[in-house]
């Protein structure tokens, strides 16, 4: 037996990066997956890819910062397979012009806000009703070592990112606490520098200081998509059936080096 089979999970952002291999991943494992994108022609490879392995995909065009589309999104999710039981809230990202609070654009931070910690309480209030129709069931959010970290040594700042990952992590305990009794468990993962494609372009303007830096930070080398969507899928299955309110670090030991 899958570590899925039977469930039906929604995943975001799931045309690129770490959602897209993990919405392989889940597939592979059982799951009929609702791939949330915003870009309709990735999000459309990624349905495409999970129905070429034979797996069971929806692709979905929504944007996780607008209530309509996400609640959209979980309806046509639960309308395409019957229920919901997982919810990962994966969109997000980090990017210039976000800096240090002085030097920021306004805009910077209403970006970080609005994508990473509004996009993913919109996931969770819209999804949470179905989840609870379901019987209960398990949510996956997308925090970062930048939860723990105010700076990363040798970059710029991120202060908007790592302020919104902070709150993606109070958010995950405040569900956690709040749904258990509905059989809802809410998690995170919190990932180091995972050589996604997006990163591995972002990598090749980096300094021969910035790569040294880098490296010292990941003694065990830097994440891969399939290293976070692995510890998403624990988090999903029913393995974890006991762990809620965790926010699980997946970085080498970057926080405590
Ligand atoms: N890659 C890393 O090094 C790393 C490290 C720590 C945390 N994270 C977190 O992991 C998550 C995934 O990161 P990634 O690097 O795989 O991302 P990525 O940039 O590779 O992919 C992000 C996907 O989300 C989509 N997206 C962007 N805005 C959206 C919106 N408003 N609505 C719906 N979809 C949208 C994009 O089109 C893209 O397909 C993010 O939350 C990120 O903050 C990533």
């Amino acid at each position: 037996m899958a570590r899925l089979d039977g469930k039906v999970a929604l995943i975001t952002g799931a045309g690129a990066g770490i959602a897209r291999e993990a919405s392989r991943l889940f597939a592979k494992e059982g799951a009929s997956v609702g791939v949330v994108e915003l870009n309709p022609e990735t999000g459309n490879e990624t349905a495409g890819m999970i129905k070429a392995d034979g797996g069971k995909a929806v692709a979905i065009q929504a944007d996780v910062t607008r209530p309509d589309d996400v609640e959209r999104a979980v309806k046509e999710t639960v309308e395409a397979f019957g229920q919901l039981d997982v919810l990962y809230n994966c969109a997000g990202g980090s990017a210039p012009p976000d800096d240090s609070v002085t030097e920021m654009p306004i805009e910077a931070w209403d970006r970080s806000i609005q994508l990473d910690l509004y996009g993913t309480f919109l996931g969770s209030r819209f999804g949470i009703p179905e989840l609870k129709k379901a019987g209960g069931g398990s949510i996956i959010n997308m925090s970062s070592v930048m939860n723990f970290l105010g700076e990363m040594r040798g970059f710029p700042p991120r202060h908007s990112y790592s302020a919104a990952k902070g709150g993606v992590s109070a958010l995950t305990r405040c569900i956690a606490a709040e749904y258990a009794k509905d059989n809802i468990r809410c998690n995170a993962v919190a990932p180091c520098f995972v050589e996604t494609d997006r990163n591995i372009a972002v990598k090749a303007g980096w300094t021969n200081e910035m790569t040294t830096t880098v490296l010292h930070q990941h003694p065990l080398g830097t994440g891969r998509p399939i290293d976070i969507a692995s510890a998403a899928l624990y988090l999903a299955s029913d393995e974890s059936r006991l762990v809620n309110g965790v926010i699980l670090s997946v970085d080498g030991g970057m926080v405590v080096i």
